[in-house]
């Protein structure tokens, strides 16, 4: 029956045992339906403690690579390896206690806040938790809620924003301290200063680990070792930030495509500010139309 079969663990299959947690890939082909191919041939490998980046438009399968290295599937054809174990032999347990995920869309348990960020390590004290939401760059915002970290959050608590999630869920990912790091970016727009700080988290928890950061921001993969840039499940273009601008194909394309998108961003920030520079002229009826206007473009 396939794709929505639970995997299942061979007989005594042996834990997991990492030692620099590289991740390699090779000629994964993947379908969810047999009938569509989602992934085809991909092959990559992240080297102990570097970082690997995927991009690539909305359906891609970049996710689909997480799920996989998580073992949610088995691949079709070819091999997922962690320090030159195949996936498929290890236990899953042991497979996903090395792996931490923040995934696309943080779900969090109708719980309060410290019992989300402590979920990722049973055990931890205190201190190590409240230290984790420092580094995550959450802190602060809990202590400034009425009942701090008993603050219940989820469905039947506070509702707390997509990027405020996000910190909880990289806290608790740094509270994991795992050496293989997965990162699956929301593609939720967030405000310029709020990716700042859950970059900045994110980089504190990513250092000396493997990293494998699905990303919808190229301003976010820029230092990473290698970038795929995943089309229709292929890899159609590698390199380095720099190697692919140089290269000027479908990554150069995408680069340049956001960085207009940023720069008007960046100008729509201001609103009390002139927009454009058409808004400077001061005619005292186009302020009333432009937010309609904008709407249009
Ligand atoms: N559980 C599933 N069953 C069947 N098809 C699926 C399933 N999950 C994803 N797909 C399909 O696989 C393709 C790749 O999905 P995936 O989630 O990997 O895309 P993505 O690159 O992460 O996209 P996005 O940028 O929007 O997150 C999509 O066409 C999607 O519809
Ligand atoms: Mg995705």
């Amino acid at each position: 029956m396939g794709a929505n079969e639970e995997v299942q663990d061979t007989p005594g299959a042996p834990d997991l045992n990492v030692s620099g947690g590289e991740v390699k890939f090779e000629n994964v082909t993947f379908a969810y339906d047999p009938r569509r191919p989602v992934l085809k041939n991909v092959s990559f490998t992240v080297p102990s403690g570097k970082s690997v980046a995927i991009v690539g438009a909305s359906g891609a399968g970049k996710s689909t690579i997480s799920r996989l290295l998580f073992r949610f599937y088995d691949v079709n054809q070819g091999t997922i390896s962690i320090d030159g174990q195949d996936i498929r032999n290890v236990g899953q347990s042991s497979l996903r206690a090395a792996i931490g995920i923040v995934p696309q869309d943080t779900v969090l348990f109708n719980d309060t806040i410290y019992y989300n960020v402590a979920y990722g390590r049973p055990g931890a004290s205190p201190s190590e938790v409240h230290n984790a939401a420092k580094l995550a760059k959450i802190h602060d915002f809990v202590l400034s809620l009425p009942d701090g970290y008993e603050t219940m959050v989820g469905e039947r608590g506070l509702k707390l924003s997509g990027g405020e999630k996000q910190r909880v869920a990289i806290a608790r990912t740094i509270l994991k301290a795992p050496p293989i790091l997965l990162f699956d970016e929301a593609t939720s727009a967030l405000d310029t200063h709020t990716e700042k700080e859950i970059q900045a988290s994110l980089g504190e928890v990513a250092t000396g680990r493997t990293t494998l950061a699905i990303a919808h921001r190229l301003s976010t993969v820029v230092d990473s070792d290698e970038i795929l840039v995943l089309e229709a499940g292929e890899v159609a273009e590698r390199g380095t930030h720099n190697g692919l601008l140089a290269k000027d194909g479908l990554y150069a394309k995408m680069w340049q495509r956001q960085q207009d998108a940023t720069d008007q961003d960046e100008l729509a920030a201001f609103d009390d500010k002139p927009n454009t520079l058409d808004d400077l002229d001061l005619d005292p009826d186009r302020d009333r139309d432009r937010d309609a206007g904008e709407a249009a473009e």
